[in-house]
This record gives structure tokens, C-alpha cells and sequence, in this order.
């Protein structure tokens, strides 16, 4: 299957940023890490990072039109504030996960409000890089399970 990994905002300063937060892994790390694990299950993988939001947003219309079967999503700072994106995935119907690096429920209020929450297949946060990784392998079940 055809799954797209977005990454949001201030993501491309993974490793730099906040690391007491985010962690030390860099995105790089992370894609890598992804590849292998999708390459492993027989998926391909296609992995971005934007601080624009118009740009996520035609990203996933380009899923859209190639048929991605699954998108992994950390909107970053969007997730708190983007109808848009929000609505991009309602259009094109794509399944997806909503990820974070930190556990948005333990710091500022903001941060406890998702505008993607309500219709994801399901959310991970507070687990670091890792949650990308446990992301993708829910996503593989989850596709198994699509094709029986
Ligand atoms: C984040 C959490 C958001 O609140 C924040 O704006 C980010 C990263 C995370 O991965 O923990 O940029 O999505």
C-alpha cells in the first residue's frame, strides 16, 4: 500500500528543538526509521515536511489523486489551529493517525484541543519518535485487515 507521512511546522527542527520535549532524533532519523519499517511490511512510503499550510493541504489532495491508501499526520502548531487541513482530509476521505511527539494533554491548555482528533482513526502522543513507528504499524494492520 501507498502510505504519506506529514509533518507540520518547526518539525524540520527536530533535534534542535526543545529536545527536553521532542526528544533528540532529528525528522532525518525519523524517515529513516520509517523506511525501513515500510519497506519491511511492503509499503511504500512518501514522507514530507512543510511550515506552510497551503502546502500540506495540496499534499493531500496529490494522496487524493494517487490513491494513498493511508496518511500518518503530526500537524505540529496546526493542529491546533487549522480548519483547512482539517477539511482537506474530510474531502479526500483518507484514513489517517494523528501523531505527536509530546504528550499534548500535559502542557499548555492549547495544546489539549485537536481539530483532528474527532476523525482520526486513532491518536498517538507522548511516546516520542517511536510513535511514528507504532503509527505505521497500526496502519499495516489496519490495511490487512481492509483487504480480507
Ligand atoms: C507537536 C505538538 C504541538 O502542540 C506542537 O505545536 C508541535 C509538535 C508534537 O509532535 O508534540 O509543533 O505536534
Amino acid at each position: 500500500a501507498i502510505i504519506t507521512v506529514l509533518n507540520g511546522p518547526n518539525l524540520n527542527l527536530l533535534g534542535v528543538r526543545e529536545p527536553g520535549i521532542y526528544g533528540k532524533q532529528t525528522l532525518s532519523d525519523i524517515h529513516e526509521k520509517l523506511d525501513r519499517l515500510a519497506s519491511e511490511l511492503g509499503h511504500e512510503l512518501d514522507f514530507m515536511q512543510s511550515n506552510a499550510e497551503h502546502e500540506l493541504i495540496d499534499h493531500i489532495h496529490q494522496a487524493y489523486q494517487r490513491r494513498v491508501d493511508f496518511i500518518l499526520i503530526n500537524p505540529a502548531a496546526f493542529t491546533h489551529t487549522s480548519v483547512a487541513i482539517r477539511d482537506a482530509l474530510l474531502a479526500t476521505k483518507i484514513a489517517f493517525i494523528e501523531v505527536h511527539l509530546s504528550n499534548v494533554h500535559a502542557r499548555e491548555p492549547f495544546r489539549s484541543h485537536s481539530y483532528f482528533s474527532d476523525i482520526a482513526v486513532g491518536v498517538i502522543c507522548g511516546l516520542g519518535a517511536h510513535g511514528y513507528e507504532l503509527a505505521l504499524q497500526a496502519a499495516h494492520q489496519i490495511l490487512l485487515t481492509r483487504t480480507q
